[in-house]
């Protein structure tokens, strides 16, 4: 098999702890993954796991604590987030933001949106660059006509695009999207992943998406990982996960889907981010199968046909 786009090694992020001293927050610990060229990865979990400091982490917003990030063979995580603006990948990897009001510039035209990175990252000028705005802006529907309007000028679906033309623009190798939907209207969010799914298979983007919607990531993903307390708890094959979920906290997400069978109810508290205890299953005390050995020992990864699972008794 070639070299994946992308591969992450036990890559962790902690965070100090405001008024509490030596303490940690661990928002990403310890997350392993690979993404092929041309693939599709949805990365969910609830709200507080860790997706956008890790894909901050990838998108090199965020300093490393600890691990690496090699893209296309280089590790990634020794270059400092500071000093990335400069680096050769940083056209190469290109971020959509959750909320495309606050991500756009409010005194900037759509045009000069989407024409900012091709100014700052690329050899493009003049009237090459602005033929290159009107290709994206036409592979994102966006009308010639709305590019001189500013933000407020545009519907939610249009920021939308402003966003998704802006971080296309350099031809990025890996585009990662972070809830590119939530802030949007239920009807718009469905013309926008329609969007994003005709941009894949017709552009042969690689894609790293992250949603709190299983519904959503179904659509657009070949694999889905699964986030828990800064963990990968399950990550496989979308169809696989989705038909036959191997980790009961997947077990339990897939359950809330409408029409997926009895709903499986988990007690108790998501427990606290910070210093988690290293001998246990951070899924511990809340999931509906968990043991005594549970709360001693974290569980092993199980290599499945098409997964990978962290719980003891996913053999
Ligand atoms: N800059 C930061 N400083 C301290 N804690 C942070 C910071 N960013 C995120 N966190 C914490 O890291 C954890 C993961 O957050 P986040 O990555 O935003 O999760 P998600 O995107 O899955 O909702 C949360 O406990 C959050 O409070
Ligand atoms: S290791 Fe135990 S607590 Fe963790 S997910 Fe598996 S059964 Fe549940
Ligand atoms: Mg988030």
């Amino acid at each position: 098999m070639s070299e994946p786009l992308l591969q992450v090694e036990r890559l962790s992020k902690r965070f100090p702890v405001a008024g509490k001293r030596g303490a940690k927050l661990f928002a990403v610990d310890d997350v392993n993954f690979t993404l092929a060229a041309g693939e599709s990865l949805g990365l969910v979990g609830e709200s507080g796991c860790g997706k956008s400091t890790l894909v901050r982490l990838l998108a090199r917003l965020l300093d490393v604590s600890d691990g690496r990030i090699v893209f296309d063979g280089q590790d990634l995580a020794a270059v400092p987030a500071a000093g990335f603006a400069r680096a050769p990948q940083r056209a190469a990897i290109q971020m959509v933001f959750q909320d495309p009001t606050d991500s756009l510039n409010p005194r900037f035209t759509a045009r000069e949106t989407i024409a900012e990175p091709l100014a700052l990252l690329s050899p493009l000028r003049g009237a090459a660059a602005m033929a290159r705005v009107d290709e994206v802006a036409a592979q994102v529907g966006l009308p010639a006509t709305l590019l001189s309007r500013y933000p407020h000028q545009l519907s939610g679906g249009q920021k939308a695009r402003v966003g998704i033309a802006r971080a296309l623009a350099l031809r990025p190798r890996l585009l990662i999207l972070d809830e590119p939907t939530a802030a949007l209207d239920v009807s718009v969010q469905a013309v926008v992943l329609q969007l994003l799914d005709q941009l894949r298979r017709e552009l042969g983007l690689t894609l790293l998406f992250v949603s709190h919607d299983l519904n959503v990531v179904r659509l657009l993903t070949d694999r889905v990982a699964v986030m828990y307390l800064g963990r990968i708890a399950e990550i496989g094959s979308s169809e696989q996960v989705f038909r036959a979920p191997a980790h009961p906290y997947t077990q339990a997400l897939v359950s809330a889907i409408p029409g997926q069978g009895p709903r499986v109810k988990l007690s108790g508290e998501v427990s606290s981010p910070i210093d988690p205890p290293k001998a246990a299953c951070r899924f511990h005390g809340r999931c509906p199968q968990g043991q005594d050995l549970c709360g001693r020992q974290a569980p092993p990864e199980h290599v499945m046909r098409d997964s990978r699972v962290a719980c003891h008794f996913a053999a």
